[in-house]
């Protein structure tokens, strides 16, 4: 028995046999008097053993006191097949598939907070029902290039826009005894170099784009956990950063969850012990077969840790911290006996999932072809790899085992009945695969584009269902799209199939903004995201006008790649310089980026250096119209320390359908002392409005919202003077202008 051992035995042997039920298994006690009690029965080894992964998505307990492990899983759009012990492998169970919710870009589409709390509650059920205590999720990372590989997974270009919907869902998860870990904090904007790009950015743009919708994941959402980013800032490690997460997220947001590594994302024993990190995961595990000893042991914040407070060089407090924090996640999730049971993809979980892909469908584009109506019995054709595809797979950790899939292909024969509905693949895509591509040879293609279209020029009307797919080097992690443009010859095939038959219905699905050389030319574009289990049924009843499109777009779509901020400045601001050669993702070299754009990110670029986008930030019609009536002020004034005033604008549907507007609120300075965006999104509300009806939408202005953030004074400042309100369906329409002043 080694001396560890025995020091636990004596300990137990000095306490009574048949003590009274101690207060951490106490579950009317308050957690954080449970926390202090087990805290102080446990031993410094126990502490530490907190701090690193067991296995791939899981981490110690105290067996000896009852406190048992932590689950994980992926996350964010349902929950992830189980994976083995040690490896990435798939565990191949057979009771772990689940309901693929959207994509984290779909629910930003819909606009609505209301949807965010049904996606929480519904993918908290399933992942109670798996028995996870941690969901990896959602990812709030904000979208600066549209060739990040990963921007599907978080919530769009703009900070407001991110930080209102990121919070329901954070609350409506954790409701059922499952953490929330709000990723990837902070600055994983891209995923070429993922692993050690320096990035060097602005305080300001930090404070007013990067960060704000994490502190409202933290502040409003209450977040048990935060999963640290794999670059490095300031040229130390996100996840065991100190300036990130003890001065910021601790220290000014007063964090008082968990921070856990991404998968491999510690790198030194004395900064994870003494920056903020409490959990290690993922760091090496070369099998246990392999090992002469627990693999896990050797992780930064395992024995090394252990060592450093034994020779004194770091205080024993800090694992005292680390496992206070742990424990108070276990007492939160593993050992909360208030937790409802959960469930499994269930009618309601897939009727969630429809609500929200229907209401995150975008119109991009109708010059009157849409809504295409069942009854007209026309011969449709549907042409394209992403009407077949299931799209639940690949994409790295946001893969999802799926019980159930509907396609656009399926839905279509459903709704315009089977005999109306052709299919041609018109290219092919290759196979669903994680970091590998398939090289389609070109006769292949050749002959599926010459039936595509053959077949086109039979048909009444073409539904084209392309876009990309979650294969490396698409909307996939760990690479980045090499191109903004559509692959596999896409807008070739389309402007082909525009030739064959005008009649053309563009259906694209994607997690990103693409080039469309070809927009002009067709009479009407539909912009979904990945939309999980019921996708395929969601763009069907947009097709045919059982729902009526209410997305909103949550990031701008660019003419040109060079026309976003990102790509304007040369390499040094995507993707980076390397200074070494190396290996890309973990390895030595260690490519240094500066986000030379700053606060200027998508719309706010495109506004203030006046280069329009195809679509705007914002933008999306209706088979409705909407018209906005003239703002009313509450009052012209505030004053800059404790006023507010409200703004009131009539909304009517103008148009013979029932409809839903986002309606946008966004504020300009009209002089400042620095530069400031033309305008920024500060409020929006989605009203859904019969034909003909009016409704008044009243935003409450506030100080704050007219502020910026005053790097040098670490403060957030507004200048006294004129500002304006625009109001609008999109960032490029605010028909309702009007000036307030700041006093
Ligand atoms: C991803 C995380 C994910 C983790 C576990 C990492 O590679 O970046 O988002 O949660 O793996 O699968």
């Amino acid at each position: 028995m080694n001396r560890h051992i025995l020091s636990i035995v004596f300990a137990a042997c000095a306490g009574s046999v048949m003590a009274e039920t101690p207060v951490y298994l106490d579950p009317k006690a308050p957690i954080e008097a449970r926390v202090e009690d087990a805290l102080s029965r446990m031993t410094l080894e126990e502490k530490v053993a907190l701090c690193h992964a067991q296995s791939k998505f899981s981490s110690s307990g105290v067996p000896r006191l009852g406190i048992p492990e932590i689950w994980m899983s992926d996350g964010p759009h349902g929950v992830r097949a189980e994976i083995n012990w040690n490896d990435w492998g798939h565990a191949r169970w057979t009771n772990d598939s689940v309901t693929a919710f959207p994509a984290l870009t779909a629910l930003a589409a819909t606009w609505n907070p209301e949807m965010s709390a049904i996606y929480g509650k519904n993918v908290g059920e399933e992942a109670r029902y798996r028995e996870k205590d941690v969901l990896l999720g959602p990812g709030v990372n904000i979208y600066r290039t549209p060739l990040n590989g990963r921007n599907f997974e978080y919530m769009g270009e703009d900070p407001y826009l991110a930080s209102v919907m990121v919070v329901p869902y954070v609350q409506e998860l954790q409701k059922n005894g499952v953490a929330a870990s709000v990723k990837h904090f902070a600055l994983n904007n891209q995923e070429q170099w993922r692993g050690n790009i320096n990035v060097d950015v602005s305080d300001r743009a930090l404070y007013e784009i990067y960060l704000p919708a994490f502190k409202a994941a933290v502040q409003q959402g209450g977040a048990w956990t935060i999963m640290g980013a794999y670059n490095k800032i300031w040229n130390q490690h996100c996840c065991h950063n100190k300036r990130l997460l003890e001065d910021i997220l601790r220290g000014e947001w007063g964090f008082d969850g968990v921070v856990v590594t991404d998968w491999g994302g510690a790198h030194d024993t004395r900064e994870a012990a003494l920056n903020g990190l409490d959990i290690e995961m993922g760091s090496f595990t070369n099998g246990l077969t392999s090992e002469s000893e627990f693999t896990y042991n050797d992780y930064f914040l395992a024995k090394p840790f252990l060592e450093l407070i034994r020779k004194g060089e770091v205080p024993a407090s800090l694992a005292d911290d680390k496992a206070r924090r742990i424990l108070r996640l276990i007492f939160r999730t593993a050992m909360n006996t208030d937790k409802p049971f959960g469930s499994l993809h269930s009618p309601e979980h897939y009727a969630a999932a429809k609500a929200i892909g229907d209401e995150s469908i975008v119109l991009l584009k109708n010059n009157g072809i849409l809504p295409l109506d069942p009854s007209a019995g026309k011969r449709v054709l549907v042409v394209g790899d992403n009407a077949t595809r299931r799209l639940s797979d690949g994409g790295g950790s946001s893969e999802l085992k799926v019980k159930d899939y509907v396609s656009p292909l399926d839905a279509m024969r459903e709704v315009f009945g089977a005999d109306c509905v052709d299919f041609a693949r018109g290219y092919a895509a290759g196979r669903p695969m994680y970091a590998h591509e398939e090289v389609i040879p070109e006769s292949v293609q050749d002959s599926l584009r010459a039936e595509a279209l053959a077949k086109a020029a039979q048909a009444d009307v073409v539904v084209y269902f392309g876009g990309l797919n979650k294969n490396a080097y698409q909307d996939c992690e760990s690479t980045d799209r090499r191109d903004y443009d559509l692959p596999f010859g896409q807008n070739e095939l389309i402007e082909a199939l525009v030739k064959a038959n005008p009649n053309i219905i563009i259906a694209n699905i994607t997690g990103n903004a693409y080039a469309m050389p070809w927009a002009d030319h067709v009479p009407a574009i539909l912009h979904a995201s990945y939309l999980g289990t019921m996708g395929g049924a969601s763009l069907a009843d947009a097709v045919s006008g059982r729902v009526n499109p209410s997305g909103k777009l949550p990031y701008s779509i660019p003419v040109r790649l060079q026309d976003n901020g990102a790509h304007a400045f040369g390499v040094e601001c995507y993707p980076g310089v390397e200074s070494e050669s190396g290996d890309v993702l973990f390895g030595a070299c260690a490519p240094q980026q500066r986000y030379e754009e700053d606060i200027l990110v998508g719309y706010r670029w495109h506004d203030t250096k006046k280069i329009p986008a195809r679509y705007a930030f914002g933008h999306g019609l209706s088979y409705t119209t909407f018209a906005y009536g003239k703002p009313v002020l509450s009052a012209k004034e505030m004053n800059a320390d404790s006023g507010s005033l409200t703004v009131t604008v009539p909304v009517t549907n103008t148009g013979k359908r029932a409809g839903a507007e986002v309606v946008q609120l966004y504020v300009g300075d009209d002089k400042a002392s620095v530069l400031r965006p033309v305008k920024e999104l500060k409020g929006f509300e989605k009203i859904a409005l019969a034909p003909g009806e009016t409704r008044d939408v009243t935003f409450t202005v506030t100080p704050d919202m007219l502020a910026f953030f005053d790097a040098d004074a670490h403060a957030w400042r507004s200048e006294p003077g004129r500002f304006t309100l625009y109001i609008g369906g999109s960032s490029d329409n605010v028909p309702a202008k009007i000036a307030i002043n700041l006093k």
